[in-house]
């Protein structure tokens, strides 16, 4: 589990040589931000200077982490790129597949032997690539990158969008498809759009009882949950240096709930301790020598209007603690004003439940201050009034939460210790009662609060709010708490008022654990054999699709045209699909099945051309595949949009469609599409759109002359004879079509030529 501290020095050796050459080619002081991005390139030295905002760039990230989920998919492609280990240090960890329900040594042993193969073939694959692998009930994927492997000004990409929790050391972290964690580990560069650069400014100093989880849930409410779309959020300032690296990891994680890139901080004093705790002292030292580089030019900070493209101002000594929510994380109400909120807006005001955890809000700080809650409670006779539970973020902070007496103060109000994994926050919640559907009232520490996402119902209203705030309404049992103003009875009816939180930053007595639940890869991986049975049906190993045959496509039937929104969860269905995600054939049967058909305006219900019958999406493409005729998919505006998911490019690939032909694509999507070897195409007329019928037979007219910029001519043939030839537009380079002509961007690696 050792970090690379090798690597890190390698990092650390360029990097001013990079960062001066790209100050000069900017022609100003830079942001961190920049510093990281132009000491990341792929060219390694900087050339030229970048537009934020509009400049696609190749960058090499220096890490590579996958939870379970994600994982599956992405190790089963990474295979098939014929390398003996991955090119760059990567960790798979277990942590979505744990469903929380009775306690964390009972939900364990269960979620072990549900998905014993999903585990197991995570951990021989993991073993034979050298790839860190951490076993299920070792903790949540981001505190464990936190804890053992983020650096100051590092660059790292993950497939979670929670990877940016990492920014609280410094870094710069960033979630990604699956396809892009497989290009990275397979020694291929990975390309990102300048970011743009949201600069907040943090004055004054938390107190009382806001948190770091109070900053972002402001910036949340300033920004929504689009706001940092395209951009990078970097936080400086007096407030930011006073805070722990764990409160920084809190507001840098839920920068994906406003949509941004990522976040990150400057490397100071709190990066130390934390580094120093979690037994980096050689980091420490390495990152001291370029401590300039690892934090913006003093000039960007001291006038930062200049250098960012927004500024947002937070004072942390006037900053009140805040309720998010219900249904969306951006809904801010500070604790003064939830009283008239909740009635003016009907919320339910008893709180059933009080959860402290996830990635968000899991460590020891947050774990010692919500604590620090309960004993007072527990020392006045104050009976809880909702039910709590608690997630801690690793074993690592178990053991320690343990050792020190935490978690006996939490087991003394009944509270429930669940796995060290995501549970409730990623819906893995057997919640009691959950499927009555009966409206109510949670509070939790995680990050999203969307309809259904931590007991699938729909009625559940769920506020994010601090760990410690989590402790003090689960505890009065009510929403409109207000533990600053208000007080409790306790059991003999004296009024008492609870005293703002108080916590360790650190332990005192340093961390502790007995077995971190780490797996290291063999030295030698060549001989260890990845075992995936047959009979599985949520694993599959991939087949190779096949090359090109050169020659043009021809009497290909349409398979959908798509009328309208068609997001990746239109193309690729999440729910109850994602036990599918290691099963290609399998999760297959979800494809396309919430795309709307154009010709009846129904979901899921397509002509199969050869027998005239309307019948499910997929059950057509396998007819179609299974009597060798291809097919392609017609599509509306920014198709594709949404996730990064790559199963929306491989489903339809492995059923036999060769083309999308839309009039607009999302960016990652057609990327996704031209890596599995298809032809991500628009239409170079939009009108051409509606010239597209439901009986219409496409033969492609000059496929052999694919090059980049020249459209391609496709003739569609009507049911009643007559014709329209139309072009579309690619963005094909000579190098993807280089995958396409390979069958797949991963065939092309596998053959050394890429
Ligand atoms: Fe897991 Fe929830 Fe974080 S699902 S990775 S704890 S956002």
């Amino acid at each position: 589990m050792a970090f690379d501290i090798e690597m890190i020095e390698k990092v650390y050796a360029t990097m001013a040589e990079r960062v001066d050459k790209a100050r000069e080619l900017v022609g100003r002081p830079l942001t961190l931000s920049e510093k990281i991005l132009y000491s990341h390139l792929w060219e390694k030295m900087p050339t030229q200077a970048f537009t934020r905002g509009k400049d696609y760039v190749d960058f090499a990230p220096d890490r590579v982490a996958c939870q379970d989920a994600t994982a599956q998919m992405a190790l089963l492609q990474f295979m098939h790129a014929g390398k003996k280990t991955v090119a760059v240090p990567t960790t798979v960890h277990c942590d979505h597949l744990i469903q929380a329900k009775v306690g964390a040594d009972a939900d364990l042993s269960r979620a072990k032997s549900q998905s014993s193969e999903v585990f197991d073939f995570l951990s021989s694959v993991s073993n034979k690539y050298g790839i860190g692998f951490w076993k299920p009930g070792s903790g949540i994927i981001h505190q464990i990158v936190l804890e053992n492997y983020a650096f100051p000004g590092g660059m790292m990409i993950g497939t979670d969008s929670h990877t940016v929790n990492a920014g609280g050391l410094g870094m710069l972290a960033i979630g990604v498809g699956g396809a892009d964690a497989v290009d990275v580990m397979s020694g291929m560069g990975w390309e990102l759009k300048f970011p743009k650069l949201i600069g907040v400014k943090l004055t004054g100093k938390l107190n009382g009882w806001t948190a770091p989880k109070d900053v972002i849930l402001k910036v949340a409410d300033i920004l929504t949950v689009k706001g940092g779309t395209g951009a990078i959020v970097e936080y400086f300032g007096e407030g930011a240096e006073s805070m722990s690296c764990t409160g920084k990891g809190t507001i840098c994680n839920m920068g994906a709930e406003i949509g941004a890139t990522t976040s990150t901080f400057g490397y100071d004093d709190s990066m130390r301790r934390y580094l120093n705790a979690t037994d980096r002292q050689d980091v420490v030292k390495a990152a001291d020598k370029v401590a300039d580089y690892l934090t913006a030019d003093a000039a960007v900070y001291a006038d930062p209007e200049q250098y960012f493209d927004q500024l947002i101002e937070i004072n942390l000594s006037e900053l009140e603690p805040h309720i998010n929510g219900p249904f969306t994380p951006d809904r801010g109400t500070p604790v003064s004003k939830m009283k008239e909120e909740a009635a003016a807006n009907g919320w339910p005001v008893k709180i059933e439940w009080g959860l402290i955890g996830s990635c968000t809000n899991s460590s020891y700080e947050d774990m010692s201050r919500a604590a620090s809650i309960v004993e007072q409670a527990v020392a006045h006779g104050i009976s809880p009034k909702a039910e709590f539970g608690i997630n801690p973020g690793s074993e690592q902070i178990r053991y320690t939460i343990e050792r020190d007496g935490i978690i006996s103060t939490f087991e003394k109000m009944g509270t429930k210790v669940f796995t060290n994994a995501c549970g409730p926050c990623i819906g893995q919640w057997d919640r009691a009662g959950a499927e009555k559907e009966e409206k109510n009232t949670i509070v939790h520490s995680f990050n999203r609060n969307f309809s259904k996402r931590a007991d699938g119902n729909p009625n559940t209203h769920a506020f994010v709010t601090s760990p410690e705030m989590v402790a003090a309404l689960a505890i009065s049992g009510r929403l409109d708490f207000n533990p600053l103003t208000d007080s409790l009875l306790n059991d003999k009816g004296e009024e008492v008022k609870l005293n703002p939180p108080k916590g360790e930053e650190l332990p005192s007595k340093g961390f502790d654990v007995e077995d971190a639940g780490f797996q290291a890869p063999a030295a030698d991986g060549s001989s260890v054999d990845v075992v995936v049975s047959e009979s599985s049906d949520r694993l599959q190993l991939l087949a190779p699709f096949e090359p090109w045959d050169g020659k043009n496509i021809t009497n290909a039937k349409l398979l959908i045209k798509a009328f309208g929104k068609c997001t990746t969860d239109h193309i690729s269905m999440a729910g109850p699909w994602l036990r599918f995600r290691g099963h290609l054939d399998n999760i297959s049967n979800n494809m396309l099945i919430g795309a709307v058909n154009a010709y009846n305006q129904e979901t899921n219900k397509v002509k199969n051309q050869l027998t005239g019958a309307y019948d499910a999406v997929p059950a057509v493409a396998r007819a179609y595949k299974a009597a060798g005729v291809p097919s392609i998919v017609v599509g509306d505006h920014n198709y594709g949009e949404g996730s990064s998911r790559e199963h929306a490019a491989m489903e339809p690939r492995f059923l036999g469609v060769e083309a999308v032909l839309v009039k607009s694509f999302a960016r990652i999507h057609e990327t996704n599409l031209k890596k599995q070897g298809m032809l991500g195409l628009t239409f170079a007329n939009e009108a051409d759109y509606d010239k597209i019928q439901e009986n219409d037979t496409i033969n492609f007219l000059d496929l052999t002359e694919f090059a980049p910029g020249k459209p391609l001519a496709i003739e569609f043939v009507h049911e009643d004879g007559s014709k329209d030839v139309i072009l579309a537009n690619h963005t094909y380079n000579e190098g993807q079509i280089e995958w396409f002509k390979a069958g797949s961007a991963l065939n092309l690696i596998a053959a050394g030529k890429a």
